[in-house]
C-alpha cells in the first residue's frame, strides 16, 4: 500500500533532551510524519503503544532507566506488539543481531531529516505491504437473538485492544445495529455507508470509524433502519478486506439469522464464534445452522462454540449440551447481571471496569484463544469462494 499518501504517526522513546529536540527539529520541515509523543521512561512504553497506537516506534538503544533501550524492545515484542520499529544508536554502540529483537531498521546518529524520513516511510510501508502479520476476522454470530452477541463482541474487542492488537469492532448488525446506542454514538457519526462504494482507501477508513476511549475503532452501523439495504454483499467484501490492511484484529457483531450480508461477514471471517445457552431452542437452531455451514462448505474448525451464561444451566447437564451441539463448546463465559448490566448502561467494557471478574476473566482468555491462528485457520476464509 502506498504511504505516500497519508501521515505516518511516531512514537519516540528517548531521554536525551537534546536528541529528542533534534528530531523535533529535523520533523517540523516536513509534514509527512507526526510526532505523537516522546516517552523517557521505558517502562510506559508497552502501555502507550496501547493507547496511543502509533504506526512506527522508534527507540533510542542507549536510552538509561530501570528499562533500557532494548529492553524496551524486547519488552514491546513480547507484549505481542507488531508494530514496525526503529532503533536508533551511536557508531560506537552497534546493534549485534537486530532482527532477532524484532527490529526492523537501526540507523546511526548523526541522521540528516532526509534519512529519518526516509527510514521511518520505508519500514512502515514494508510492513503495510506485509500486512498485519495474523490479522484475523473474528465473526460474534448466534442464529437466536438475545444471546448475548453484541455484549461478547464488543468485550472481545477491547480485550484484543488492551493485548495489544490494532482492532475494529464492526456493527454486522445492519439493520438493528445495538453499537450505536451502547457506546452513546451520535446520530450523525459516519456508518458503513459513508465508505465510498468504489476505490475505498486507508484514509477513508480514518475519517469513518469511530475511535472508542476503550481503544478500538468501530464502524457503526447506518444510523436509520430502512438503510440497510443500502450495503450489499460486495460493499462487505471490500471493507473487509481493507479492514484486514491495517488492523490485526477485526471483530464483527453480526446480525441473527443467515440473511445474505451476514452469510458475506461470515465468510470472509477467519473464525465464528457461535453463541449457545443452556436453552433447548437456541440448541436446535444451532444445531440446523450447523448443517447449513456443513452444506456452504465451511471446514469443521472453522466455527467454535461458546456457551453464554454457562453457570445458568436451567437443570441441563453440560453433557446434555454437548449431546446436543455434537461436541463440547470450545469456550465459556459466566453469568454476571449487576456487571454487564451496569457496564452495558454505562456504555463501558466490563473487561476494563472489572478486569479481576470472573466474566471478564472468561473474555481475557477467549481473546488470547482466537488471536492466535490455530493449524490452517487463516486459510478458511471465503469456504463458499
Ligand atoms: N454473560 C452474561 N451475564 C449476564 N448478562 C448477560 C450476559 N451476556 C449477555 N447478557 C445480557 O443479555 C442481554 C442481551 O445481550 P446482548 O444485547 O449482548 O445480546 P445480542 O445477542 O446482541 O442481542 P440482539 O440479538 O438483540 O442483538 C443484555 O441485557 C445483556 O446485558
Ligand atoms: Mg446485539
Amino acid at each position: 500500500m502506498a504511504t505516500a499518501s497519508r501521515e505516518i504517526r511516531l512514537l519516540m522513546v528517548e531521554d536525551v533532551p537534546q536528541v529528542a529536540q533534534y528530531v523535533r527539529g529535523l520533523l517540523n520541515a516536513q509534514q509527512q510524519i507526526k510526532l505523537l509523543a516522546v516517552l523517557t521512561d521505558g517502562r510506559r512504553v508497552v502501555e502507550q503503544v496501547a493507547q496511543l497506537r502509533p504506526d512506527v516506534l522508534m527507540v533510542d538503544a542507549l536510552l538509561q532507566g530501570k528499562v533500557k533501550g532494548l529492553g524496551v524492545v524486547d519488552d514491546v515484542r513480547r507484549a505481542g506488539l507488531t508494530l514496525p520499529l526503529v532503533v536508533i544508536t551511536v557508531p560506537q554502540h552497534p546493534i549485534p543481531a537486530p532482527s532477532e529483537h524484532g527490529i526492523d531498521r537501526v540507523l546511526g546518529m548523526p541522521f540528516s531529516g532526509f534519512d529519518l524520513v526516509n527510514t521511518l516511510n520505508a519500514v512502515v510501508a514494508a510492513h503495510e505491504a506485509a500486512g498485519p502479520s495474523g490479522s484475523r476476522v473474528i465473526c460474534v454470530f448466534a442464529p437466536k437473538g438475545g444471546v448475548g452477541k453484541t455484549t461478547i463482541a464488543f468485550n472481545l474487542a477491547v480485550a484484543l485492544g488492551q493485548a495489544g492488537r490494532r482492532t475494529a469492532l464492526v456493527d454486522g448488525s445492519l439493520q438493528f445495529g445495538d453499537l450505536r446506542a451502547l457506546l452513546r454514538v451520535p446520530m450523525d457519526a459516519p456508518s458503513i455507508l459513508d465508505l465510498p462504494t468504489d476505490k475505498i482507501k486507508e484514509a477513508d477508513l480514518q475519517d469513518v470509524l469511530w475511535r472508542d476511549p476503550s481503544g478500538i475503532d468501530i464502524l457503526l452501523a447506518p444510523p436509520r433502519v430502512e438503510m440497510f439495504e443500502m450495503v450489499t454483499t460486495r460493499d462487505i467484501d471490500k471493507v473487509l478486506s481493507l479492514l484486514r490492511r491495517v488492523y490485526e484484529a477485526i471483530v464483527i457483531d453480526t446480525a441473527t439469522g443467515l440473511s445474505e450480508v451476514t452469510l458475506a461477514f461470515l465468510d470472509a471471517a477467519d473464525l465464528v464464534v457461535e453463541i449457545v445457552t443452556y436453552d433447548s431452542t437456541t440448541l436446535y437452531n444451532t444445531r440446523a445452522v450447523a448443517e447449513t455451514f456443513r452444506q456452504i462448505g465451511y471446514p469443521p474448525g472453522k466455527v467454535r462454540y461458546l456457551v453464554n451464561r454457562a453457570d445458568s444451566s436451567g437443570g441441563m447437564a453440560p453433557e446434555q449440551l454437548a449431546q446436543a451441539l455434537g461436541r463440547a463448546p470450545e469456550y465459556e463465559v459466566v453469568s454476571d447481571g449487576r456487571l454487564v448490566v451496569q457496564s452495558n448502561n454505562e456504555g463501558v467494557p466490563f473487561v476494563l471496569a472489572s478486569p479481576e471478574a470472573k466474566i471478564s476473566a472468561d473474555i481475557a482468555a477467549l481473546a488470547r484463544s482466537v488471536a492466535t491462528p490455530v493449524g490452517a485457520a487463516p486459510a478458511m476464509a471465503r469456504a463458499r469462494g
